[in-house]
């Protein structure tokens, strides 16, 4: 059997990973902790259930136009104009199979073989696969140790004759970080001067703490809609807790669209009817899970930080928003797949290597789940790594003994 050298080169999943080995602890029996999980726990909101429903029980359910239904592409201009003040048409708008699909189909419309796309480090994982998928080059710019923000300079030296685009994700998945306004009208300006793709990654735009807010990218477009090339993709995905829906969306010129649909109509026709509907209940429905999901997660992430902060060697940025923190283990060890594997084996704690996200020597910490498993997964993984921390420890019902150093 041979496999394409492409789909050699992808790699699997780590978060999918770390979850199909916690279920299968958990189907076991252990009693799993899941920090890595990348998922609110909250209830999907009624007005998406109602809507769906109301598709099924009509038992008439077909294809739709490729670029997705008009009720919820007119529930995203409405979003669009709603959150970022930005006024759009039908024709700037594609609905997805979650945004992960819409940044596929970015891809595959934008990019000729070895063209580069700047990718800043830390990265949600699925970005350098999604572009060499496309058969182009990922691009990776760090910022300098100890920080999470981008620096302008090093994406400028990163720029050659094959940039072709920048993906920016700001509330950023690992790190919780949001990149300040001052940075983004930088990369809007750079990028419009330069002729490069802006594709902003919202999908956690909502999710901010501290009565901050994350930005709007357009407020610092100077090209008119149709000879812009900034890309916004969002979803209902985290906002709405609905990442089983699979519904997400794309805003760019009509040109991107039109390339964008003739791309979707052959890799899956259309997003399904009643997945759309639940996403459109879910946008022209009642607001207030989104408010109460971000109060949780700002509450979590409290709880998360202060933990982290009383954990001798490790070091935490508050995050900003999303669901994720990004501490930095370094002080016990400069390998963070296998500390990661060690915390499942030892303490039945499921965390995300950094190195998957370019970012060796962190861990990814969600802070989604229930109080308990914060504080719990946490005490777990003091205990098997802090030598100054209780030798004993009772997981589950069983009591645990360090004998390692
Ligand atoms: C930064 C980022 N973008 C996109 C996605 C994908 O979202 P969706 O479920 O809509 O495909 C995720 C999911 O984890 C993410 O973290």
């Amino acid at each position: 059997m041979t496999i394409s050298k492409l789909a050699r080169e992808i790699k699997e999943s780590p978060t999918l990973k770390m979850n199909e080995q916690a279920g299968k602890l958990r189907d076991r029996g252990e009693p799993v902790i899941h920090l890595g999980a990348g998922e609110p726990k909250s209830k999907v909101p009624l007005d998406a259930i109602l809507s769906a429903a109301s598709k099924l029980t009509t038992a008439d359910i077909r294809y739709t136009p490729t670029e997705g239904i008009p009720s919820l592409i007119k529930a995203v201009i409405r979003y669009t104009e709603d959150f970022y003040g930005k006024a759009v048409g039908p024709k700037n708008v594609m609905i997805s199979n979650g945004a992960k699909h819409a940044i596929y189909n970015i891809m595959v419309t934008l990019l000729d073989p070895q063209d580069e796309v700047i990718i800043l480090a830390p990265y949600w994982v699925s970005y350098p696969e999604i572009v060499k998928m496309c058969y182009g080059i990922p691009v990776i710019v760090t910022p300098e140790d100890g920080r999470f923000i981008p620096n302008m300079q090093d994406i400028t030296e990163a720029v050659s004759s094959y940039t072709k685009a920048i993906i920016v994700n700001s509330p950023n998945n690992p790190s919780g970080a949001v990149y300040p306004p001052e940075f983004i009208a930088q990369i809007v300006e750079f990028c419009e001067k330069k002729g490069l793709y802006l594709i902003m990654d919202d999908i956690y735009h909502k999710l901010v703490f501290d009565k901050k807010s994350a930005v709007s990218c357009y407020k610092y477009a100077r090209a008119d809609t149709e000879n812009s090339k900034l890309i916004v993709v969002n979803g209902v995905s985290k906002m709405y807790a609905m990442t089983g829906f699979r519904i997400g969306w794309t805003v760019a010129n009509e040109k991107i669209i039109a390339a964008m649909i003739n791309v979707q109509a052959q890799n899956m026709s259309c997003p399904s009817v009643v997945l759309q509907e639940a996403a459109a209940g879910a946008l022209m429905g009642v607001q207030s899970g989104v408010e109460a999901l971000r109060l949780t997660l700002e509450n979590n992430r409290n709880v998360m930080v202060n933990e982290l902060r009383a954990f001798t060697g490790v070091k935490i940025i508050p995050p900003d928003g999303t669901f994720y923190s990004l501490p930095d283990f370094r002080a016990y060890s400069k390998d963070s797949v296998a500390l990661s594997k060690m915390l499942l084996e030892k303490a039945l704690v499921v965390t995300v290597p950094g190195k998957e996200f370019g970012m060796e020597g962190h861990l990814r910490l969600s802070y989604c789940g229930s109080m308990k498993e914060i504080t719990e997964g946490i005490a777990r993984i003091k205990w098997a790594l802090d030598p100054e921390s209780t030798n004993e420890i009772f997981i589950g019902d069983r009591k645990y003994r360090r004998d390692w150093k």
